[in-house]
């Protein structure tokens, strides 16, 4: 068995007995008979939650108690809430505007009709301050998935606005624990104020950093867990910028699930998420008074992400197999009637950006170049050589590409840039096909990270409605890297 840090090194791995090469390990799995997924049962008739949501402002102490109080925004009384849902279930949410700006909901990798998808100019007018919306919305799949506005998207998610829907009823057995993880940076001040939020440097490279990092709100998140019990890790990457790779350090553990979607169980080496992608991971809790770590290796010195301590507890000692969880009920594309469509992600033509692209990062001129760009009213990153015009969705470019309901696509996606980008369609649940530079085995997923020089395809069944694609990286798709498809 190599050490992580070998893998991470990117040296050649020896896994399970199979030589993999010397690809991003990210994607190294061990190998092993995959067993299929068993088809969920029929579902009892599901219940109605009928929910206010006030988006507001207010002042919360950030990640320890002892800190300057910031102005955090908030769906509700509580940051980040989290929603937990049965399958089948509707929900009806009444969207109460109390912030300075307009603002919308959008329920990212849910399948909902197209008017309840939160685009405000897209699919609903944006929601004044003073004024509400109603949402209302039959979850089709279970899973892990988060809400979020689509209007200034670095400056209201970055000060806190999102929750969690998590849509229960997938689990054959149930799990001994199961541990929502949200994964968020911060731009704090000293005193509890906001840094900016976008930034020429960071809008025209990978996206600007939080100061401060946080799991759940705390900088260091614990728990206590039964020994020897399956616990369930709902990892959620909602920064606005950072990619992680997650790792269990001190257990074995399996991937369950990717943006929500049951997959056969492998074996967690390292996982990768960009923001707005999540991971289910399943571990083994060993004997009392022993612990594990979820860290993240992406950095050449591991981050933990959170510490789990097992108690004693009912549960006995057996075999680690995860059976996996139902199988999700989603169209699957036909790859030989599938009608091909190819995205270029790349600079906006003749965009600083596109100059500064070409010179090495350490180059002097790098600076001065992006110091002269102004990200408010300049549009910097490009899908198929179009881009999204600055800052508003007022003025809507025509479609990316015009689409036929019930049709199976492949999209080619290609990354021009030297930059990953996390690319998320609205509407659909795709199947990554595959990928020039990552060894990925087939899944399910809504978002999926290209990396530079990258080319994946995803295919789908389409759905009616107009659909957003575009980078999550919040800076690329505020200063162009989005579009929209119109499926009829
Ligand atoms: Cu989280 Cu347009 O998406
Ligand atoms: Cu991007």
């Amino acid at each position: 068995m190599v050490t992580r840090r070998a893998l991470l090194n990117g040296a050649v791995g020896l896994v399970g007995g199979v030589a993999f090469a010397s690809l991003t390990p990210a994607f190294m799995q061990k190998a092993g008979a995959r067993q299929a997924l068993t088809p969920r049962p029929e579902l009892a008739p599901g219940k109605l939650h009928e929910w206010q949501i006030i988006a507001q402002e207010q002042s919360i102490r950030l990640l320890d108690p002892t800190r300057a109080p910031s102005k955090v925004w908030t769906y509700g009384p509580d940051l980040l809430p989290v929603h937990r849902i049965k399958l089948g279930d509707t929900i009806r949410a009444e969207l109460i505007n109390q912030l300075p700006e307009h603002t919308t909901i959008h329920w990212h990798g849910v399948r909902v009709p197209n008017n309840m998808d939160g685009v405000q100019y897209v699919t609903q007018p944006p929601i004044e301050p003073g004024q509400s919306f109603t949402y209302e919305i039959t979850p089709p799949d279970t899973g892990t998935f988060f809400f979020h506005p689509h209007c200034n998207e670095p400056g209201q998610v970055g000060r806190g606005l999102a929750g969690i829907l998590i849509v229960e009823g997938d689990e054959q057995t149930q799990s001994d624990a199961d541990i929502v993880m949200v994964v968020k940076d911060w731009r704090l001040a000293e005193n509890g104020d906001w840094l900016e939020f976008d930034t020429n440097a960071g809008a025209s490279r990978a996206g600007t950093y939080g100061t401060e990092r946080s799991v759940n709100q705390v900088s260091s998140f614990s728990e206590n867990i039964p020994a020897h019990g399956d616990i369930r890790l709902r990892v959620l990457n909602l920064d606005s910028t950072r990619q992680i790779q997650v790792g269990v350090e001190d257990a074995d553990a399996y991937v369950i699930a990717i943006d929500g979607n049951p997959v056969a169980p492998f074996a967690l080496e390292t996982w990768r998420l960009g923001p707005a992608m999540r991971v289910d991971i399943l571990v083994r809790a060993r004997e009392a008074g022993s612990s594990f770590a979820l860290n993240d290796y992406f950095a050449a010195k591991p981050y933990r992400l959170g510490h789990f301590t097992s108690i004693a507890s009912e549960v006995v000692a057996r075999e680690f197999q995860p059976l996996g969880l139902y199988e999700a009920q989603i169209p699957r594309v036909d790859p030989a009637l599938a009608e091909r469509i190819k995205f270029d992600f790349s600079a906006a033509a003749g965009s600083a950006v596109a100059m500064v692209d070409e010179l090495p990062d350490d180059h002097p001129l790098k600076d001065v170049l992006l110091d002269s760009l102004c990200i408010g009213n300049q549009t910097l990153w490009a899908i198929n050589k179009q881009t999204w015009p600055g800052g508003d969705h007022r003025n809507l470019p025509p479609p990316l590409a015009q689409l036929q309901e019930g049709r199976s696509y492949i999209f080619e996606l290609n990354n021009l840039t030297p930059h990953p980008h996390p690319i998320h369609l609205h509407g659909h649940t795709f199947e990554v096909l595959s990928s020039l530079l990552q060894k990925y085995p087939r899944f399910l997923a809504d978002t999926v990270l290209l990396q530079p020089r990258d080319r994946i395809e995803i295919g789908f069944v389409a759905r009616s409605g107009n659909w957003m694609l575009h980078c999550h990286v919040l800076e690329h798709m505020e200063t162009g890297m989005m579009g929209w498809l119109k499926v009829t």
